[in-house]
């Protein structure tokens, strides 16, 4: 390209960046014009056809056109499948070393969902019996008592209640508190692992891309204590096959919980009112302060 043609696109790029400057709100000031610049570095980089550029606005249109303003969110699909969201969980969530590591929010989390008593099940359609218990902790290693955790995951079918229709309300969804010692008791399935939806631009993306749409099979968590920072996070399977690949980058080392089996006449499987064999999973959570 003669260096003529090249000013005049860097020139471009110098005046709607200086269309911004009068901005009266300095972070939206920052946002536009950093926006701008990283926007036309990669159209300069890409060098896109015509046909390309409206590919994307269609594109991005039907991604928006996807969501429903209840379960779909097709949006935060894209953010999580491009690693936005971790990036943004990252940058918002930098933690002391022994305080327990967040991960993505997804989109299945339901508010207002059944409070449990310890140990209670609430797991209301079929799958391995499992246990996840531990304690909620300071990061000076004092209990936290009272603490709520919000826990969600998919029934043995892949799919969240409130995204399918066929199973009962609050299924594999509750609030538990932790006692007076920090403890707390999970009595549910074993995660397994599922497909992010799949039959929308996000998923056309993926397949066209050879990524699969696959998460690790993993427990979701909300904690919250007073007077400490909230944790969102999960505890992904131990040996799950996509723990090197999940489609939305979640996993960290640390969130792998190793689960063993227990027989049904452990003292465990009566003081949890187990009739079967089951998984247990230990796992303490660390909060640190506000
Ligand atoms: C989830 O784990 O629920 C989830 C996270 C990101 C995208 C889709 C699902
Ligand atoms: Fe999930």
């Amino acid at each position: 390209m003669n260096t003529a043609i090249q000013n005049a696109e860097t020139a471009l790029t110098d005046t709607v960046v200086a269309a911004f400057a009068r901005t009266p709100d300095p972070r939206l000031r920052q946002l536009m014009q950093s926006l701008v610049r990283h926007l036309h570095a990669f159209v300069a980089d890409v060098e896109p056809s015509e046909a390309e550029w409206m590919a994307a606005i269609r594109y991005l249109t039907e991604t928006g056109q996807m969501c429903d303003g209840a379960v779909r969110q097709e949006f935060i699909l894209l953010s999580d499948t491009l690693g936005v969201s971790m990036l943004v969980d990252a940058i918002n969530h930098r933690k002391p070393d022994q305080a327990t590591e967040s991960t993505v929010f997804g989109p299945f989390y339901i508010a207002g969902m059944p409070e449990r008593a310890a140990g209670e099940n609430m797991a209301l359609t079929p799958g391995e019996p499992a246990l996840v218990h531990g304690h909620v902790r300071d990061t000076e290693g004092r209990p936290l008592a009272g603490a709520l955790l919000d826990v969600w995951q998919t029934a043995a079918n892949g799919m969240y209640s409130g995204q399918d229709p066929a199973q009962p309300h609050g299924n594999l969804r509750g609030r538990y508190r932790s006692g007076e010692d920090g403890s707390f008791a999970i009595r549910t399935i074993l995660p397994v692992s599922y497909p992010i939806p799949g039959d929308g631009p996000v998923g056309r993306m993926m397949a066209a891309t050879g990524r699969h749409i696959y998460r690790p099979a993993h427990l979701h968590f909300m904690i919250d204590a007073p007077g400490h920072q909230q944790l969102v996070t999960h505890l992904f399977n131990a040996g799950d096959p996509y723990l090197a690949s999940d489609a939305v980058f979640g996993v960290k080392p640390a969130l792998v919980l190793e689960y063993s089996r227990q027989s049904a006449d452990s003292p465990l499987a009566r003081q949890h009112g187990f009739d079967t064999d089951f998984h247990e999973g230990r796992y303490d959570f660390v909060l640190s302060r506000a």
